[in-house]
């Protein structure tokens, strides 16, 4: 969407502090022992309290209130009670939802515990680029200067993007145009970022996949060549100079 008058900004920012402190909270909450059916759980009580709504469960009918997914799962994993987290676990968290009809989005991937699967290079790869592409937007930058930005910035530290996940457009759904905003330049994207454009930019920085599939639960994603993912995303709105994060207190870049 295009905020065009401050009631939309209003409505942005209260759905984005729903998302963002559930995420922080739910970040927090989780231990080694707990199931992720437990973890979403919390998640559906802080978002509950907020009256706001599960935005994968509203627009694809998807099973949980937030996607959890761990280790070789890359996104869309589905809370479940059979899986247990463990001490040095690759977790990472999507919230997204709605509020009185404005939709945010937010996710962050962290190591449970202490690193002893050394997952925390990759995931500090993950943040640091989302901050350098989110502080590089602004009205009249090309989308594919953003891709080719966050791919270049995952070359160097060594590490892949995935090619068929993307960020996108926000504000009345949970999806909107520019609705492929890619980790790597599409030579084909000749769209640039408005100013006023509500969007959610997020990483898929990977190390040794470029491509997610499906798994056959239908949701769950791993990587085509196996190996780890680390995801980073923030809801922003555009403008002439820095970008107003709407989601900053999730913590995710701390
Ligand atoms: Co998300
Ligand atoms: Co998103």
């Amino acid at each position: 969407m295009s905020i065009t008058r401050n009631e939309e900004l209003i409505g942005m920012q209260k759905a984005s502090e729903a998302v963002a402190l559930t995420l922080k909270e739910m970040r927090n909450y989780a231990k080694p022992g707990m199931t992720t059916k437990q973890l979403d759980n919390y998640g559906a009580k802080i978002l509950s309290d907020y009256r706001a709504k599960s935005a994968p469960y509203l627009t694809y009918g998807f099973p949980g209130w937030t996607c959890i997914s761990v280790n070789n799962e890359f996104c869309h994993g589905i809370p479940s009670d059979k899986r247990t987290l463990q001490e040095g676990d690759l977790i990472n968290i999507d919230v997204s939802a709605e509020l009185n009809g404005f939709w945010a989005d937010n996710g962050g991937s962290f190591v449970l515990g202490q690193d002893i699967n050394h997952h925390q290079k990759l995931i500090e790869a993950s943040q640091q680029i989302l901050k350098k592409a989110i502080y590089s937007i602004k009205g009249g930058v090309r989308i594919s200067d953003i891709g080719h930005l966050i791919e270049t910035e995952a070359r160097k530290r060594g590490y892949k993007v995935i090619k068929n996940l993307t960020g996108h457009g926000i504000g009345r759904n949970l999806h909107e145009e520019p609705d492929n905003i890619a980790n790597y330049k599409d030579r084909f994207n000749l769209t640039r970022f408005k100013k006023n454009a509500v969007v959610a930019i997020e990483t898929f920085i990977a190390t040794t996949s470029t491509y997610a599939v499906e798994l056959n639960d239908g949701w769950t994603m791993i990587g085509n060549k196996g190996g780890y993912m680390a995801q980073h995303e923030h809801t922003i709105v555009v403008t002439d100079g820095k970008p107003i994060v709407l989601t900053e207190m999730n913590g995710i870049w701390n």
